[in-house]
């Protein structure tokens, strides 16, 4: 049988990953994946969630089954995170169900439109996260790209209104919460506003992505544009990630959260989420959720964990302003204003996929072939170097600088 299976497409950023393991230049830079590495160029695990691993162990608590919808002490507190422990409304009008990591979440919704809307329409940004695509249309939907950014590498409100204005009652809308990826560039509150508007007067359902809160402008900040959305609309889905702020991409942790207009809805939501898990894994794994129900339940270890959060945020936002710094004094006014104007993980150089191509071949600097780098994962004493790699790249001889 597996005779007949063509040849398959490897994926692009494992491939490049793969590529990079066998780089036997010493210089060898690696921004592909989204990790963020600290000034020695490691993954730490987070000094709150070893924390909370040692209380587990000690506890040591049985293995058993946990049910359909995973930790529900995970999900009470990630629906508190994300939506406000405060906020108005019915406690009923959003469920939780905990999912294998962001990705996972963003899968399960998926199935849910396809359950509810057989071939719904999802409109996903240009760029756009490069795993959306695939999962939606693995999900049976159909998608259609809006604009995001504008020609100087900033958020095109104009563009994307337009684009928008296009979706329909029945359709999905997309939107990563903050810290877009691959871009870095992020609507402005008074865009967040007007996507509300928007999205209130023409229907259609907002999806939103959250997987860097807390890596862009401060935890809060970063969560409150999905929270205004979610008091402006009758029906939202998130996707939340705890890969990125928490440190734990290989414990693939994350959940679905599904707003409705009413309690029946979102009881049938719910359960549809829990048999869409049911088909494909039965349940998720205990682990990252019963740390991340510790870290949260817990005044001390939160408190300590948004510490970290917040040093992981600053260091981030540093290298992209040293990175900047850096541009400038080599005359790259342009990309260093586009540059200095992003958040998060992720940058976008405005190299095309053969200057990329050179910028691994000459420099053994590795980025995707969009254009993508991994700002969180560029150690201090290597920015220079990434600086002049692009400046080489984009003025072969040196003449304009
Ligand atoms: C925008 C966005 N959404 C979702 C994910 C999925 O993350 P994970 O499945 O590792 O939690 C990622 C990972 O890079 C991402 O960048």
């Amino acid at each position: 049988m597996l005779e007949l299976l063509p040849p398959p497409p490897a994926d692009p950023l494992w491939e490049l990953t793969r590529a990079f393991g066998t780089d036997e230049r010493p210089q060898r830079l690696d921004l592909v994946l989204g990790v963020y590495r600290d000034r020695t160029g490691s993954t730490p695990v987070m000094a709150a969630v070893r924390e909370a691993e040692l209380r587990l162990a000690e506890r040591s608590e049985s293995k058993e089954y946990r049910g359909l919808s995973g930790n529900t002490a995970f999900n009470r507190a990630l629906l508190d995170l994300v939506l406000g422990a405060g906020r108005p409304g019915p406690a009923d009008r959003a469920a939780a169900v905990q999912t294998v990591a962001g990705s996972g979440a963003l899968r399960l919704l998926a199935d849910l439109v396809c359950r509810t809307r057989p071939g719904t329409t999802v409109w996903i940004s240009d760029p756009a996260y490069v795993n959306h695509r695939p999962i939606l249309e693995a999900a049976g939907l159909r998608v259609r790209p809006f604009a995001w950014r504008d020609a100087d590498g900033g958020f095109d409100t104009a563009a994307v209104m337009r684009d928008l204005g296009g979706a329909r009652r029945e359709d999905v809308v997309l939107l990563q919460g903050c810290c877009h990826n691959p871009s870095g560039v992020d609507p402005s509150w008074e865009d967040w506003e007007a996507l509300a508007d928007l999205a209130a007067r023409d229907g259609w359902v907002p999806f939103v992505d959250l997987a860097y809160h807390g890596l862009g402008d401060g935890l809060e900040a970063d969560l409150r544009a999905t929270r205004m959305l979610a008091e402006r609309v009758p029906e939202m889905l998130v996707a939340v990630s705890c890969s990125k702020n928490f440190g734990l991409y290989s414990d693939r942790t994350g959940c679905a959260i599904v707003l409705g207009a009413s309690a029946r809805a979102v009881r049938h939501a719910e359960t549809a989420l829990q048999n869409a898990a049911r088909t494909l894994y039965s349940m998720p794994p205990e682990h990252g959720a019963a740390v991340v129900a510790t870290v949260l339940g817990d005044e001390g270890l939160r408190a300590a964990w948004r510490a970290e959060l917040d040093v992981m945020r600053g260091r981030i936002a540093a290298n992209r302003t040293h990175l900047t710094a850096r541009l400038t004094a080599l005359g790259l006014d342009a990309p260093a204003r586009a540059l200095a104007r992003q958040k998060g993980m992720f940058s976008m150089l405005p190299l095309d996929a053969a200057q990329m191509l050179r910028l691994r071949e000459e420099f053994a600097i590795y980025g995707t072939t969009s254009g993508r780098v991994n700002i969180a994962g560029l150690p201090s004493d290597r920015v220079a170097c990434l600086a002049e790699g692009i400046a080489a790249v984009l003025d072969p001889s040196g003449r304009g600088r």
